[in-house]
């Protein structure tokens, strides 16, 4: 578990907690709002107890800024968590700390992604293709109440499927969909399982020791299930060829021992890349229209500019992007509004340090608050409101605000943000392009939303209008 360190006098303060507990039961659930309401009396940087476990919590722009940019070599490992080490995680890339290994196999993903397609046309026409698909999927539920949440997630994943190795999955291909529903399964259960992490003991008693169970299981049922995906001509690759898959490059790179990559890393990062990759962006769309169906008038505004650009001739294209101010404004509305993974992936510090004046020991967990950067009051008018006109200057142009961090910063920022980007622009402008959404009569939408690793919105269903 991670090493349980000496608290220096400079230590943040926080909120008191239980015996044994600390604030456990206080963040049960929707972490992220009591975090964020405990900034309010403790500041930008506090401490929590996780149980024995000390944790800082890192919000507001400025304090955010300063740990991962400014002392990124200080805040950018990952915390050694028991189901980690127990089910491998930490070979893959997103849970490994910080080092020369994490460094090697974040360079190698970063230029295969590249080399795959990332950022270039070769990714956008794969990611319209998809789309397509999509919307013809869509069309067979038009004009009838139903939720697309398996559809949206199995759309998503197929963009990275095809990255990894080269193909895509039908919808309702019943191994593919259950591997969807382990990965978002793997999201929750990572927070519901936790305080397996704080008291690796509890494993052994009956009823609070069935998360572990399950968590290894799944692990187990999903490294499995990537192996056999793998299709068995790209585990042996020729080496004269050109790598156009991670797999392929992987195996390559392993061939002419370029990279030094570490072992048994790449199924692993295919399941990082898949985890990290799916939920995400799947949730964020998801979220995106259920605020669209509750606020139709942005939705009708985003429809009309695209009719103006696009037209209905022909798919919207990224190079679209620029003329597309409102509708731009408004993927980064839905993307603050409900930040889709609110407290980030956990950080952990690699050496004694200071932050605001406080001084945090090596080897304590760090939470980076991102909701609460987005729904600050401070950084924003009327947090609460969804309003993509705070994204547009008083010409209708773009403007950000740096108060903005969904794919968070430093060295350990989202290794998909600019695919991520790319999807969430062609699945939102090719949907609105062909269909008008709604809520079934009498639906009542709700806004909590369930905190795993991401913040999904709870099952809902809506309807698909064919534009005429
Ligand atoms: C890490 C957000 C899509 C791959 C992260 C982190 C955030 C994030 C907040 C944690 C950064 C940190 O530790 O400070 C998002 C959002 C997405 C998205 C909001 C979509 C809307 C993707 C996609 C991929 C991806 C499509 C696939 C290529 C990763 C990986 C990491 C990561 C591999 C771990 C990086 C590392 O530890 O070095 N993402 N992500 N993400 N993301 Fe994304």
């Amino acid at each position: 578990i991670t090493c349980r360190v000496r608290k220096p006098a400079g230590y943040p303060p926080g909120p008191p907690g239980w015996p044994v507990l600390g604030n456990l039961p206080s963040l049960a659930q929707n972490a992220h709002l009591q975090l964020t309401a405990w900034r309010g009396t403790y500041g930008d940087v506090f401490s929590v107890k996780m149980g024995l476990q000390d944790a800082v919590v890192v919000s507001g722009k400025d304090a955010i800024r300063e740990a991962l940019v400014r002392k990124a070599e200080h805040f950018s490992s990952r915390p050694e968590l028991f189901l980690m080490r127990r089910n491998n995680h930490r070979n893959g890339l997103v849970m490994r700390p910080y080092g020369d290994q994490w460094k090697v196999l974040r360079r190698f993903s970063t230029s295969t992604l590249r080399s795959c397609g990332m950022g270039t046309g070769i990714m956008e026409d794969k990611i319209i293709l998809e789309c397509q698909h999509f919307c013809t999927a869509l069309k067979e539920k038009a004009d009838q109440p139903f939720d697309l949440t398996h559809l949206l997630h199995n759309a998503v994943a197929n963009i990275i499927c095809s990255m990894a190795i080269g193909k895509r999955f039908e919808y309702g291909d019943p191994t593919f969909l259950r591997l969807m529903e382990m990965v978002e399964r793997a999201m929750v259960l990572f927070i519901t399982a936790h305080v397996i992490n704080i008291y690796p003991v509890l494993r052994f008693f009956p009823v609070v020791g069935r998360p572990y169970k399950e968590w290894m299981d799944l692990s187990a049922s999903v490294h499995k299930c990537i192996e056999d995906i793998i299709p068995q001509q790209q585990k042996s690759q020729d080496v004269s060829d050109e790598a156009n898959t991670i797999v392929d490059a992987f195996a390559k790179s392993v061939e002419l021992n370029s990279d030094s990559l570490p072992d048994q890393s790449l199924i692993y990062l295919l399941i990082d890349l898949l985890g990290a990759g799916t939920d995400t962006a799947g949730n964020t769309l998801r979220w995106g229209l259920l605020y669209l169906v509750t606020h139709p008038d942005v939705q009708t505004k985003v429809q009309a500019e695209l009719d103006e650009v696009v037209g209905r001739d022909r798919p919207p294209a990224v190079s679209d992007k620029p003329n597309l101010p409102y509708t731009e404004a408004t993927i980064m509305e839905m993307q603050r509004i409900r930040t889709v993974v609110p407290l980030s992936v956990p950080h952990c510090t690699t050496s004694d340090t200071a932050l605001l004046g406080y001084d945090i020991p090596a080897g304590t967990d760090v939470l980076i608050n991102l909701w609460s950067l987005h729904m600050d009051p401070g950084s924003w008018d009327n947090p609460d409101k969804f309003d993509p006109s705070r994204f547009l200057d008083g010409n209708g142009q773009l403007q950000t605000n740096d108060s903005f961090m969904p794919f968070s910063t430093g060295r350990r920022v989202c290794l998909g943000e600019q695919l991520a980007k790319m999807e969430l622009f062609l699945f939102l402008t090719n949907m609105l392009q062909q269909f008008t959404f709604t809520l079934p009569e009498g639906a009542r939408p709700n806004f909590d939303g369930v905190l795993g690793v991401t913040l999904r919105p709870h099952p809902y269903e809506l309807l698909a209008v064919k534009r005429g």
